[in-house]
């Protein structure tokens, strides 16, 4: 069975999990449009629609990349050319809606959309990787060369976060 996105325009298709282990992943660039399925079903259930759209979505500097499994979306990262706030150091760049489905985590899928968004992010003349990182997933951008800066916060109806950055060469 495949679902397609009614609710979030044309695109991809959304296959319900697989059960069966991967048969070929290959990460590719995508439609700003493509991701707002799984950021929905990942990153923010209970939110509204309007929240799956982020800043910059649309500009074209910005980076969109999927995993797919067969042709079934399994997985999501963005990359935006974005300072932090109050640091006009250049060069920064930055991760978003970095998201794998349950069923397929662990498998080395997160890793290589990782990788897409910092090559995408380097071949923009990026100097410095930054994110908001879920505390619970913090670990695997420590794994990656990332490090903690500042202590951690909370962002409403997502949880506890902290910044994360790395600087690219
Ligand atoms: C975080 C996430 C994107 C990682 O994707 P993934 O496909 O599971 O990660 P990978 O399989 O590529 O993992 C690569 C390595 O990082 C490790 N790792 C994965 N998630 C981790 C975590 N949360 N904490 C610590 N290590 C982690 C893996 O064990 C693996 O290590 P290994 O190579 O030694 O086995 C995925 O778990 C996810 O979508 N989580 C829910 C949504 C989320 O929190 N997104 C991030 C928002 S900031």
């Amino acid at each position: 069975m495949v679902l397609h996105r009614a609710a979030y325009g044309d695109g991809v298709a959304f296959e319900p999990p697989a059960t069966t282990p991967m048969k070929h992943l290959a990460i590719r660039p995508i439609e700003a449009a493509d991701t707002r399925w799984l950021r929905h079903v990942v990153l923010r259930p209970t939110q509204a629609p309007e929240t799956l759209i982020y800043p910059g979505d649309d500009d074209s500097a910005s980076g969109h990349y999927g995993a797919f499994d067969g042709e079934a979306l399994v997985g999501i990262a963005s990359v935006y050319p974005q300072p932090r706030e109050g640091d006009d150091r250049p060069g920064q760049w930055r991760l978003r809606g970095m998201a794998v489905i349950d069923e397929l985590r662990g498998s080395g899928i997160g890793e290589r959309l990782l990788s897409a968004t910092v090559d995408h992010a380097r071949g923009g003349g990026g100097s410095l990787f930054w994110c908001t990182a879920r505390t619970t997933a913090s670990g695997f951008y420590v794994r990656h060369g990332m490090r903690i800066v500042g202590d951690e916060f909370e962002l409403p109806r997502i949880g506890p976060h902290v910044l994360m950055e790395m600087p690219l060469s």
